[in-house]
């Protein structure tokens, strides 16, 4: 299994792999995310990784830039999707995607990076909630709504909305 930076090539390949593992209520919604968040220029720099096994795409995860209204000093990503295909999912692969995007997003210098997602998975490599900084959308489980702080100090003295891609900003999706 390789983890590497996605390229256009991989773009079906990618939306499919969603489309499947998010299956029938959200396959089509999350692969309509992905789309546009690889069309729409404005939503840069964007960190696409995949896994691949002998050449086929078996993960993917994305991160888009964030910021956050009232604290534009900082700047962060969200991490939003991520999939593994199902054959291949508890080897390990959603962690290692994880963790290699962290390490691309250091390089960005940003701040933060945030997360919609099971607490009992993310907590595992140090996602938290109980933040300050509010989603675009009312949801229903705040505790799902997790921050990485990367730049130690700065997420505690954030207070404000966060303003994220266009493609994300669709109610369905939070
Ligand atoms: C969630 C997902 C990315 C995990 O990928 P993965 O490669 O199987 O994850 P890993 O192998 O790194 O970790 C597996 C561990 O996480 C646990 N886990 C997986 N999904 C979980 C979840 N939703 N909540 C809590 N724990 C979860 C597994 O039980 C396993 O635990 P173990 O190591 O104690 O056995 C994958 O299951 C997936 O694509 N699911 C459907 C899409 C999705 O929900 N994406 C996340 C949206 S935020």
């Amino acid at each position: 299994m390789i983890i590497k930076a996605s390229t256009d090539e991989d773009a079906a390949a990618i939306i499919e792999l969603h489309k499947q593992v998010f299956g029938e209520t959200e396959g089509e919604s999350v692969a309509r995310l992905v789309a546009d968040l690889f069309q729409n220029e404005t939503a840069r720099p964007l960190i696409s990784l995949v896994a691949t096994d002998e050449g086929l795409v078996v993960g993917h995860i994305l991160f888009s830039p964030a910021t956050i209204e009232g604290a534009l000093n900082c700047s962060g990503v969200i991490l939003a999707p991520l999939a593994v295909g199902e054959a291949y999912q508890k080897s390990g692969i959603g962690t290692a995607l994880i963790r290699e995007g962290i390490e691309s997003v250091r390089k960005l210098q940003a701040d933060y990076v945030l997360v919609l997602g099971d607490p009992n998975y993310y907590q595992r490599v140090g996602f938290r909630a109980g933040h300050g900084i509010a989603p675009p959308y009312q949801i229903d489980y705040p505790e799902a709504w997790m921050v990485l702080e990367l730049n130690p100090g700065t997420v505690s003295t954030i207070k404000g909305k966060v303003r994220c891609a266009e493609a994300l900003c669709r109610r369905e999706l939070w």
